[in-house]
């Protein structure tokens, strides 16, 4: 259902808006202070036919999120043919070899799986070090080099590609998976295709060189499984869009007024009565530990890492429902709660009841979490006194701690943040809210995550008049999710502090996968490159070229999105 202004004054308010905020921005404003209302109900550019479309080998300037760097060759291309094998090189590295071994191989039979969907091809996994036996075609090859330049990191690589073969490098099986994720980019749009192609596609990689590494080490999305609950297959659909662009975090907002969405056995009312409902009122559902646990092992497999969310003192009405002997402030709503209204909620903040509580729900989370990381929410809490409210986060951070996670909170946890405190904020208030807090926080050394919701909230409508979403926040199209620098937005902020970004797409409105796909793309690339793209790749025009071809990738793999007129679709497409 894509929403059009009209393209010729749209194109000139975009074009005004951008040459103010270039003016601002040379006269020393941050950018996103630019960035008011104006312009942003607005599309780019008519939706016009566009220049690049999808036709020959991919070139490696196509891939997003955008390499580091991308060196053309000139020789002949890689062809995929019924001959192709996926060769798996020795474990090299220090210590857990036979791990390491394993999950290479994990890597190359994922890589295989989805080149076999589309292609038809065998494409068997060999496993051997060196060079292809004689005789033997080279294919794709995955290899670990624990000799590649540190600053490669543990999701680096290096992708080569001739008329030869197709060779990853890595120094962790988590490099070579992003590595293999740019070469399912760098293969034509029907390669993301669920059943077989037939339509004489040629399976070709472009001779290139290609060195790669993340900018930020946290690369988020989270989804809201509180107000709308999702399925463990719903939620895998979902993480197989994140790991298309190389996002290596699932957040997952767990509980809210609306729901409780994992079971803990100590306290089973939270499953039998706080899990039966949603926003809208119909019935919720929940997760058992082996659904949560089946998620994480998905997560794990496309080196994503489970960031669970229990959200206290506030959202906390399915709590109260459940368990009325933390109500006693008297905040509750009847049950079921099915509407929207945020702020109202709250458990008890001090005694043995809640601490109880709360130290049966983190033991539970932590024993099934093997990331290093508990969220514990703490945002929007309008009944308690400041006081309260901080000593409450202090010891359900201290409960975290203890259970051997680092504690993640959102920007109103700042004031306990710091050492053996919160250790890392996300940022979502980002406009000037709680700014001072969460600048001490860092120079205490706290770390922070930004997710600046008039930016990453793909929960926002792109444009005021959408149909799906709310605009709390403001608009968010395309190009504002993707203009902004996650270390400058807040320039109080100690440098060094921003360890990376996230979207989060909260569900009050969205209650489908097909809903979620409309807000996800094509906004959530955009986030992803500010997050792993070096600074200096940040080019709006170069963007929503690439992106455009995204499109008909999606559509081979059965995913939706939103065809925003701001990026040049292919008139091809769709
Ligand atoms: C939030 O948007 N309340 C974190």
């Amino acid at each position: 259902m894509p929403i059009r202004t009209s393209g010729l004054a749209a194109r000139t308010r975009r074009l005004l808006v951008i040459a103010a905020v270039l003016a601002l921005a040379a006269a020393g404003f941050g950018v996103h202070r630019a960035i008011g209302g104006a312009g942003r109900d607005g599309d780019a550019d008519g939706g016009a036919a566009a220049p690049a479309a999808a036709r020959g080998p991919r070139t490696g300037d196509r891939i997003i999120p955008a390499p580091l760097s991308v060196a053309a060759g000139s020789g002949p291309a890689f062809r995929i043919s019924e001959r192709t094998v996926v060769r798996v090189g020795a474990a090299g590295g220090s210590g857990g070899a036979e791990e390491q071994a394993v999950r290479v191989r994990a890597v190359a039979e994922q890589l295989a799986e989805a080149l076999r969907r589309p292609t038809g091809f065998p494409l068997t996994v060999e496993a051997g070090a060196g060079a292809a036996p004689a005789g033997a075609a080279e294919g794709i090859r995955l290899e670990l080099d624990p000799a590649m330049p540190e600053e490669t990191g543990d999701e680096g690589y290096r992708l080569t590609a001739d008329s030869a073969a197709v060779r990853i490098a890595a120094r962790t099986p988590a490099g070579l998976y992003r590595g293999t994720q740019t070469l399912r980019q760098l293969l034509p749009p029907q390669v993301e295709s669920r059943s077989r192609v037939t339509d004489g596609t040629d399976w070709t990689v472009a001779s290139v060189d290609i060195d790669d590494h993340p900018r930020y080490a946290y690369r988020g999305a989270m989804l809201d499984v509180a107000r709308h609950f999702f399925t463990p297959d719903e939620v895998k659909g979902y993480i197989d869009r994140l790991a298309l662009y190389k996002v290596n975090h699932l957040h997952l907002h767990l509980t809210d007024d609306q729901g409780w969405r994992i079971a803990v056995p100590a306290r089973p009312a939270l499953t039998e009565i706080g899990a039966s409902s949603e926003v809208g009122g119909t019935p919720g559902g929940f997760y058992t530990a082996a659904d949560y646990q089946e998620i994480v092992r998905y997560a794990q497999e496309r080196f994503l890492t489970v960031v669970p969310e229990i959200d206290l003192p506030g959202h906390s009405n399915a709590v109260l429902a459940s368990y009325p002997e933390l109500d006693c402030t008297r905040s509750a709503r009847p049950w079921p709660y099915t509407g929207i209204e945020v702020g109202f909620s709250t458990v008890c903040p001090t005694g043995d009841a809640v601490f109880a509580f709360t130290g049966d729900v983190v033991a539970e989370l932590a024993r099934l979490t093997p990331g290093p990381y508990l969220h514990i929410g703490g945002d929007e809490v309008k009944k308690l006194a400041p006081a309260d409210y901080q000593e409450f986060v202090r010891r359900v951070s201290a409960q975290v701690v203890a259970a051997g996670k680092i504690p993640v909170g959102w920007n109103q946890t700042a004031a306990a943040a710091g050492p053996a405190g919160v250790g890392l904020l996300q940022y979502w208030d980002a406009n000037g809210g709680h700014e001072q807090e969460v600048r001490e926080a860092a120079g205490r050394g706290a770390k922070v995550i930004m997710s600046p919701a008039g930016r990453t909230y793909l929960d926002m409508k792109y444009d005021s008049s959408y149909p799906l979403g709310l605009r709390w926040a403001g608009t968010v199209d395309v190009w504002s999710a993707y203009s902004w620098d996650p270390d400058t937005l807040n320039a109080a902020l100690p440098a060094g502090s921003v360890v990376g970004v996230e979207a989060p797409l909260w569900t009050e409105t969205l209650s489908s996968p097909a809903e979620l796909d409309l807000m996800l793309l094509p906004r959530l690339p955009a986030i992803a490159e500010l997050g792993w793209s070096p600074k200096t790749a940040h080019d709006w025009e170069r963007f929503r070229q690439r992106l455009a071809e995204e499109g008909a990738r999606w559509e081979a793999a059965g995913f939706g999105y939103e065809k925003r007129s701001e990026v040049p679709w292919p008139v091809t497409a769709r």
